[in-house]
């Protein structure tokens, strides 16, 4: 019998740009193929944000989608909890601007930086909200614009990332339904092998030397190695948190980083690939997006069905990663 929920997700939404970068596309700007960026992360195209264009303005989007999807309005809401590392500006955080363009005037809104695992952050502090009694409904996001911040020259990072942001709307769960158990962790020896300068005091504005160093940079086969066993170990612990087994998992959603990684994760837990929801292929790694748009994709398109159990899980830079176990 599985713990009993505090909170329940009542609504999904997401948002990705219309811009599309397939493999081949990206075979006229550096020294790959096809053949290799599907083989070896399971990718074969990526949504793009264009120039001149704000993740707020995603949010937005996907945040409207979930709140319709559960019959919210945004003056019913107490918070709102965005997870990103690619908010619009230094300052104030992104969803300020979710907030105000809702007009959902009696939450309070802030962001949460925890890279790849930032929607599960985000879930975690919004469950906790509810569980508390501090709160009755409330919006997580995920979003991220991580192909600004790519080195269009590194065929080693560029063919990994795409842009997108996702939604879910949290309420008090009112029977067996909703999430189930949340775990997140942290681990600050690793930061060095994924991490951007950017406008941080380490970077361009206070290095001394005024180089600009915006771009992502990361140690892939270490970040792989890490990868593979954290998301085996903190899916593990949610389940444990949830008091499931793997078996009584309907779905596994894991972080769409590397389609190995996926594999990996589902053989540790001796789930099939059949349990296991992959949209990797056509989105890439959206980072903190990359969870909420696969739940909203697989919910809407009627393949993660009501009253059944997902299992999703991350990981990212830091390194972060976190789980959750949701009865929808
Ligand atoms: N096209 C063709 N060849 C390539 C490419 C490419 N795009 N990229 C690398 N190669 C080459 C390398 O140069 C190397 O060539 P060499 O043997 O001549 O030196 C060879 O392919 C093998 O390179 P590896 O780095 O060992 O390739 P690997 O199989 O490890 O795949 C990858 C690289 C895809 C980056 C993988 O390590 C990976 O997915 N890592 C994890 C990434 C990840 O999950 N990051 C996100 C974390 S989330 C966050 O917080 C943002």
């Amino acid at each position: 019998m599985a713990r009993k929920p505090y909170a329940r997700i009542t609504g999904t939404g997401r948002a990705v740009p219309e811009s599309i970068l397939s493999n081949h596309d990206l075979e006229q700007l550096v020294d790959t193929s096809d053949e290799w960026i599907r083989t070896r992360t399971g990718i074969k195209e990526r949504h793009i944000v264009k120039r001149g264009e704000k993740l707020s303005d995603y949010c937005i989007k996907a945040a409207r989608l979930a709140l319709e999807d559960a019959g919210v309005s945004p003056e019913e809401l107490d918070f709102i909890i965005l997870g990103t590392i690619t908010g619009d500006m230094r300052f104030p955080a992104t969803t300020i601007y979710v907030q105000g363009a809702l007009g959902a005037v009696n939450a309070t809104a802030w962001d949460v930086s925890a890279t790849c695992s930032g929607f599960l952050f985000a879930l975690y502090q919004g469950e906790a909200q509810i569980a508390l009694g501090r709160a009755k409904k409330g919006l997580v996001l995920g979003g991220e614009f991580l192909t600004p911040l790519v080195d269009w020259t590194d065929r080693g990072t560029c063919v990994l990332f795409g842009d997108g942001a996702g939604a879910a709307v949290l309420e008090q769960a009112t029977d067996e339904r909703g999430i189930l158990a949340t775990h997140i962790g942290t681990s600050g020896d690793q930061a060095h092998l994924l991490y951007c300068f950017g406008s941080g005091s380490a970077g361009s504005l206070n290095n001394g030397n005024g180089l600009h160093d915006d771009f992502l940079h990361m140690n892939g086969n270490e970040v792989f190695r890490h990868a593979v066993r954290t998301l085996g170990k903190a899916a593990l612990e949610t389940l444990r948190r949830a008091e499931l087994t793997p078996d009584q998992i309907d779905w596994l959603v894991p972080h769409q980083a590397n389609i190995r990684i996926i594999e990996a994760t589902a053989q540790r837990l001796n789930i099939p690939m059949d349990r296991v929801y992959v949209n990797i292929e056509r989105y890439g790694n959206t980072s903190s997006a990359s969870v909420p748009i696969a739940m909203d994709e697989a919910r809407r398109s009627g393949i993660i069905k009501d009253g059944q159990t997902a299992l999703a899980v991350v990981f990212g830079g830091g390194f972060t990663w976190g789980g959750a176990a949701i009865r929808f």
